[in-house]
């Protein structure tokens, strides 16, 4: 016999995303993440965070850590967040994120985590030295989305599978509560050609913020000459651009320097390749560069202009800290009668 499908869950839908403050935003960031928080918060109640609890996986200066929350916070209001519209919050200021990851920590099991490839790829050789917080990461980023019942997070291609991971515990707590529908299974909004950009040395390697090289990447707050040098630099390969996508194939660089060009432009891969199909990479760069510093400029003159008003920074970040508790405190009161906690 098989089992009856458990009632959908039936509140309202959310988005949910955050970004760690643990260095320069880049290219990647923008086009994988903050370009869809701006056009989503017009369609959908959105919550958007600055993930520092995630930060401290990694060693972060306590001197600096506020620094870096603001400087996440300008960026997204740098690219169109309204904080009139969308709720900008730093995900230390709502305590009741760490307190789900707890209970989460006791419905995930070890086993689902020893498959999670960022964790691998972060922690190397050497898991045995990391930080237990690197390794249970996965468990709290599901406790940031199911805090607030979200059902919507825009993310990047490399947090399929923390999304996954965040759908497999939701079940599971409806499962072993009996509280079918209580948590919804969260939709992980990966489309689009920027949803994987790759770094501009190496085809194969995603662009990051942990690249030691700066040529790397294309950061928001680079200046008109910075961008022209890196789209310069990046790496390409000889051969001319084909007229179809299927050509491009096993051609990493080149691929990443189209899918670029069309997620800055808002065109598909295949219309920018009938653009310049024959040409070679000397005539496409310049007009790549020239692209990324009308889009990216003006995105880091607004982030330097937030910057010089860190008040106002804190005052957007402190006022929405407060929505979010608004919608998370009563949240995690269910869940405390729920699983029969005596402070429920
Ligand atoms: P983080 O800070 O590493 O990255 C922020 C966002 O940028 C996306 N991204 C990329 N997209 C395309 N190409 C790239 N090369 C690229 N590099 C990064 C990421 O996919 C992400 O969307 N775990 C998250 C933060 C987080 C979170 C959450 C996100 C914590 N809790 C809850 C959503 C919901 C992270 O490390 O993002």
């Amino acid at each position: 016999m098989t089992e009856a499908t458990p009632p959908a869950f039936a509140g309202p839908r959310r988005v949910l995303s955050g970004v760690q403050p643990s260095g320069d935003l880049h290219l990647g960031n923008y086009l994988g993440a903050l370009v869809k928080f701006t056009r989503l918060q017009h369609e959908i109640e959105t919550f958007i965070f600055v993930a520092d609890l995630h930060a401290i996986t990694a060693w972060q200066d306590p001197a600096k850590l506020k620094t870096q929350v603001r400087e996440i916070a300008a960026a997204y209001l740098a690219t169109g967040l309204d904080p009139k519209i969308a709720t900008i919050f730093p995900q230390s200021a709502v305590p009741e994120h760490a307190e789900l990851a707890w209970v989460f920590n006791c419905v995930a099991r070890l086993g689902w985590l020893d498959r999670m490839t960022q964790f691998k790829d972060k922690a190397g050789k050497h898991k045995e030295r990391e930080s237990v917080g690197l390794y249970t990461y996965p468990v709290l980023q599901a406790a940031d989305i199911l805090i607030y019942k979200a059902t919507h997070v825009p993310v990047g291609e490399d947090q399929r599978q923390h999304l996954e991971l965040t759908r497999d515990i939701a079940a599971k707590f409806n499962h072993d509560f009996a509280v079918p529908g209580h948590f919804p299974l969260p939709e992980a909004l990966t489309e689009g050609p920027g949803a994987r950009i790759m770094s501009l040395r190496d085809g194969t390697a995603k662009m990051s913020k942990s690249d030691p090289s700066d040529y790397s990447r294309i950061n928001l707050t680079d200046d008109a000459d910075a961008i022209n040098q890196k789209v310069r630099k990046a790496r390409t390969d000889p051969e001319p651009l084909p007229e179809l996508l299927v050509d491009l194939k096993g051609r990493t660089e080149a691929e990443n320097l189209i899918g670029i060009y069309a997620a800055l432009a808002g065109r598909t891969a295949q219309d920018v390749l009938t653009e310049f199909a024959g040409q070679g990479f000397g005539a496409f760069k310049p007009k790549l560069a020239d692209l990324a510093v009308s889009v990216m400029g003006p995105i880091g003159d607004e982030m330097r202009r937030y910057l010089a008003d860190p008040a106002e920074i804190d005052r957007v970040l402190t006022e929405g800290a407060e929505r979010a508790r608004a919608v998370a405190a009563p949240n995690m009161a269910e869940v405390r009668r729920i699983v029969g906690f005596w402070a429920g």
